[in-house]
């Protein structure tokens, strides 16, 4: 069983992959919550329209570790698919488990590309991303452009945490602005403040002269195991703390109990397990035929 003393992160050197600022990913970690985190994309999927093309263009953008890329071809078995992320090691996850020719006749690659500055390099039928654009602050400046590079009757798709307000988020916001964290942590718990609301996605995708759905969901998961929704955050919105604190692995532990006792307040475990109620954004825009 994972530690809470013993955060899955690690040191970068220079040379490697993203920018000082970017948080870095663990993808061991990330998966130990599959089963919630590929509920959310396999209803997106559900409401996205027929692709214009056949052998449809497909680009994930956000794509970690690529098990849900993989979902895509399961659609679209012909679809040429791929999968772009900033972070080197779920790239080289997604590249070990998933990429390769399909048995549809299609193909799965993984690239590094920052979707803050990617733009389509030739027509898609289907831009999607999934948990991703939470963490790139400009993602509404994009959708223009990322529109404008779909074919005719294409569509762009994704889905966003909008927990934001949610007790594990506010906590950990609080605590990294508290005296005793302020000084390295300050900001590192509050990055969502860009994110729109529904209406303000329905609003801008719909001027784009698009057919929009949006829609939210709160799921209600059960999280088992101890301290499981500490857990849960490791793997998502605790990178950018454990990033900064780094090797100082002392801090991480004191920070680590510190935010536990917090959700054990906020998320009391019951009989079977710990609920942690989680509110997702989804939006699928289809550009006219
Ligand atoms: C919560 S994971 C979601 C992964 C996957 N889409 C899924 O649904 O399981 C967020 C992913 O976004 C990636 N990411 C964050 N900022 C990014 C950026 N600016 N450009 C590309 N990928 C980014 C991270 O590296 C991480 O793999």
């Amino acid at each position: 069983m994972h530690s809470d003393t013993a955060p899955a992160v690690r040191s970068r050197t220079a040379t490697e992959g993203p920018t000082p600022s970017a948080p870095t990913w663990d993808p061991q970690q990330y998966l130990r919550h599959a089963g919630h985190r590929t509920r959310p994309f396999v209803d997106l999927l559900a409401r996205i329209p027929q692709l214009p093309g056949p052998a449809p263009r497909i680009a994930d953008l956000g794509c970690g570790p690529g098990n849900v890329t993989v979902l895509l071809a399961d659609r679209w078995a012909d679809a040429r698919i791929t999968g772009y992320d900033l972070s080197p090691e779920m790239l080289q996850r997604a590249t070990q488990e998933h990429a390769g020719p399909t048995p549809g006749g299609g193909s799965l690659d993984f690239r590094p590309g920052d979707i803050a500055s990617w733009l389509p390099e030739e027509p898609y039928d289907l831009i999607v991303s999934n948990a991703a654009l939470q963490w790139v602050p400009s993602h509404p400046g994009s959708f223009a452009a990322w529109i404008n590079g779909l074919r005719p009757g294409g569509t762009f798709a994704f889905q966003i945490p909008g927990n934001f307000q949610a007790p594990s988020h506010n906590l950990l916001a609080t605590l990294c602005e508290s005296p005793r964290w302020r000084s390295r942590l300050a900001g590192h718990g509050a990055r969502y403040n860009h994110l729109l609301e529904p209406a303000e996605y329905l609003a801008r995708l719909t001027e784009l002269g698009c057919e929009v759905e949006v829609w939210e969901t709160v799921y209600y998961q059960m999280l088992t195991g101890p301290d499981p929704v500490l857990d849960w955050v490791k793997g998502t919105a605790l990178r950018p703390v454990l990033t900064a604190l780094g090797d100082d692995h002392e801090a991480v532990s004191a920070f680590l109990l510190q935010y536990r006792d917090l959700l054990r307040g906020a998320y009391p475990p019951g009989p079977r397990g710990t609920v942690f109620p989680f509110r997702r954004i989804f939006a699928i825009a289809r550009k006219e035929k």
